[in-house]
């Protein structure tokens, strides 16, 4: 599933059309959360994916989303980016759009994490959990 967007832009989910290279070195560098990822987990994390969003300019890999789900009820978002000179154009909402309203999981319960940009995922109705969400972390 493509959609071409004004000036050159596409958002796409194909996986076979990742650059896994770029997804790679943004992330394990420039985020908090995958900081130190290595290569061969992104490209897992790329591969085991349910759906995987990128947004490009001429080609050019510029943002990424990557969806995970049981294919039935729940959705899960993670590793939303769109590189720095490119944000505050509302890229990073239509990507957020066409992985959550846009795609298979549309009329599933999402889950995300993060520490930041809670204004922006409230607008795609995220909130707070109920007081029946748990969470069990990952062992050291
Ligand atoms: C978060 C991120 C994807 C936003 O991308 P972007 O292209 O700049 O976002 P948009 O231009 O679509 O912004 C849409 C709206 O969200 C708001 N917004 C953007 N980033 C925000 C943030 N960090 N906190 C709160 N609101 C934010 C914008 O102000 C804008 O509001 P408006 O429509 O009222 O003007 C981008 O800043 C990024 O890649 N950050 C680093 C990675 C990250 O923190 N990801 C989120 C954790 S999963």
């Amino acid at each position: 599933m493509k959609k071409e967007l004004p000036g050159g832009y596409e958002l796409d989910d194909s996986a076979a059309r990742i650059d896994v290279a770029e997804v790679h070195s943004f992330l394990s560098t420039q985020t908090y959360w995958a900081k130190g990822r290595p290569y061969e987990i992104q490209e897992r994390l790329v591969r085991e994916a349910n759906r995987v969003v990128g947004l490009y300019h001429e080609n050019r890999q510029i943002g990424f989303a990557r969806t995970v789900s049981d294919g039935v009820a729940i959705a899960y978002l993670a590793d939303v980016y769109v590189l720095p000179e490119y944000r505050g154009r509302g890229f990073g909402a239509m990507i957020i759009r066409f992985s959550v309203e846009e795609g298979p999981f549309a009329r599933m319960r999402w889950y995300l994490h993060t520490v930041d940009a809670h204004g922006l995922y409230k607008k795609f109705g995220f909130a707070p959990p109920s007081a029946r969400a748990l969470e069990r972390q990952a062992p050291e």
